[in-house]
């Protein structure tokens, strides 16, 4: 299967990308970023603010892993808008460019943090969901709220994964895991807050990445699964099994935190009988296993970048960023204006004949007519039926009046020559260049509503 991940290049999804190159997928990642772990992948770097870069990425794809997203909920706290964006809107641009694309199913990395019961609280996937508290909980919530819409309004099959508390190789240095490694490998004392009780429900990132492959399986089309481990681990055994593993440091004891939210008690039994998957990795062996990662990762010597790898790195963010810019747009609609005028001046010092100057005249119209047409009406269902009809006519007119020797008597039209040929298509080429960069410029302005929101209109 051809499997697109967004946030491959992540924590998480660079786990899924390699374990789908285990199985014998064939993924590619969408990322604004590249991978740091693997350059052997296809990559396609972009936003997921892009809808056409998602769906030009998602060409021939079978199915989608969506994994990227503001992760960290620090991150979401300081950028709200910027998170909300990602997260509920990004979500909506991957399920839209899905549908675009033909893709069968989305494979939507939701967390478990959207259950909001009582401390201890056992749950599943048919517990009912709370308001949520947090702004990363509820665009999270949102994307799959979209997954639903998308699969009741347009049958784009969906798969929701609700990840426990991912740690493991490549993990963000501020989760707990990793804090109380950096903190034991320097030699310093672990801090606890309270009697450090408080359980989470971790997951060894590799046993989440296969938890994602596995969600590719047909059983799983329209399905929601908690991916949990099925013991829960407190933050005193984790201090306690870091001091074992990397070094005596001890564990200073701090105030409890007022109200220290426990968590619930989620099941995992769901995806074990459906999928056949358990979290397999005891979380001693997880921790062990990361701790060796960190060593290797510290100890490798940090290769200094060539200067020709940190240009290419440079000028491809560059170009990313760019792409996102209103200035593309507005600098394709002036070059395509400018050549197009280029062209009026070359032609019209070469003196054609009336007859000649009216037909490539009636050809670029008819040409822009039908250009116009199709992509202002098409993408909304309220217009695409009239959208066809006037295409058909206006295609079958310009077929009349240039092909066919009456359309040719009744418009005083030329006989098309080898030459006239060649001026006609480039004027045709020149005048829908500058259609579709003025249409692209005033949809990034706003001035034309955006085909993924008209077709939600519809
Ligand atoms: N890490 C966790 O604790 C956790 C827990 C539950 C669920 N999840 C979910 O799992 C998924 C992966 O999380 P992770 O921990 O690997 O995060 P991560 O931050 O390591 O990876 C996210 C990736 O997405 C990319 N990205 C972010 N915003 C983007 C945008 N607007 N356009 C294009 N690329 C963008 C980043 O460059 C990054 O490579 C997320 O959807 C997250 O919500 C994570």
């Amino acid at each position: 299967m051809k499997v697109l991940v967004t946030g491959g290049s992540g924590f998480i999804g660079s786990h899924v990308v390699d374990q789908l190159v285990d199985a014998g997928h064939k993924p590619v990642i969408y990322d604004r970023l590249p991978s740091p772990f693997r350059d052997d992948i296809q990559t396609q770097l972009g936003e997921l603010s892009d809808l056409t870069g998602l769906q030009l990425a998602m060409n021939g794809c079978d199915a989608v892993m969506h994994l990227a997203a503001a992760a960290d909920v620090n991150e979401v706290a300081k950028m709200p808008v910027e998170s909300e964006a990602a997260n509920a809107r990004g979500t909506l641009n991957v399920l839209e460019a899905a549908r675009g694309a033909g893709v069968k199913r989305v494979v939507y990395a939701s967390t478990i943090w959207v259950y909001t019961g009582e401390s201890g609280e056992r749950v599943d996937e048919e517990s009912n969901l709370g308001m949520p508290n947090h702004l990363y909980t509820a665009s999270k919530l949102a994307g799959e709220m979209y997954c639903r819409s998308y699969n009741e309004l347009y049958e784009l099959e969906f798969t929701v994964l609700r990840f426990g508390i991912p740690y493991g190789p490549r993990a963000r240095p501020a989760a707990v895991v990793p804090a109380f490694v950096g903190k034991a490998m320097a030699g310093e004392a672990l801090t606890v807050a309270g009697a450090g009780d408080q359980s989470r429900r971790f997951v060894y990132v590799e046993d989440l990445a296969s938890g994602c492959v596995k969600a590719l399986d047909p059983a799983a089309a329209n399905r929601t699964y908690n991916l949990v481990s099925d013991s829960s681990v407190t933050i005193l055994e984790i201090a306690e099994l870091v001091q074992e593993l990397v070094a005596p440091t001890g564990i200073k004891y701090t105030e409890q935190r007022t109200a220290d939210y426990v968590g619930v008690e989620v099941s995992g039994a769901r995806a074990e009988e459906e999928l056949g998957w358990t979290a397999e990795t005891p979380f001693a062996e997880g921790v062990s296993r990361y701790v060796q990662w960190r060593r290797e990762d510290e100890a490798a010597a940090p290769v200094p970048m060539q200067p020709a790898a940190k240009a290419a790195r440079g000028l491809s963010a560059a170009l990313t960023r760019l792409r996102g810019s209103v200035a593309v747009p507005f600098i394709y609609t002036a070059a395509s204006l400018a050549m197009l005028a280029a062209y009026v001046v070359a032609v019209d010092s070469l003196g054609l004949p009336n007859a000649q100057v009216g037909t490539l005249a009636v050809t670029m119209i008819a040409s822009l007519a039908v250009f116009l047409l199709i992509e202002l009406m098409w993408h909304n269902p309220k217009t695409r039926s009239a959208s066809a009809v006037s295409s058909a006519l206006v295609t079958a007119l310009f077929i009349f009046a240039v092909m066919t020797p009456w359309g040719h008597q009744l418009f005083h039209l030329a006989t098309p020559g080898r030459s006239l040929f060649v001026l006609t298509i480039t004027g045709v080429a020149l005048v829908i260049a500058l259609a579709s960069a003025g249409v692209a410029l005033a949809r990034r302005r706003g001035l034309i509503e955006d085909a993924a929101a008209a077709r939600l209109n519809a």
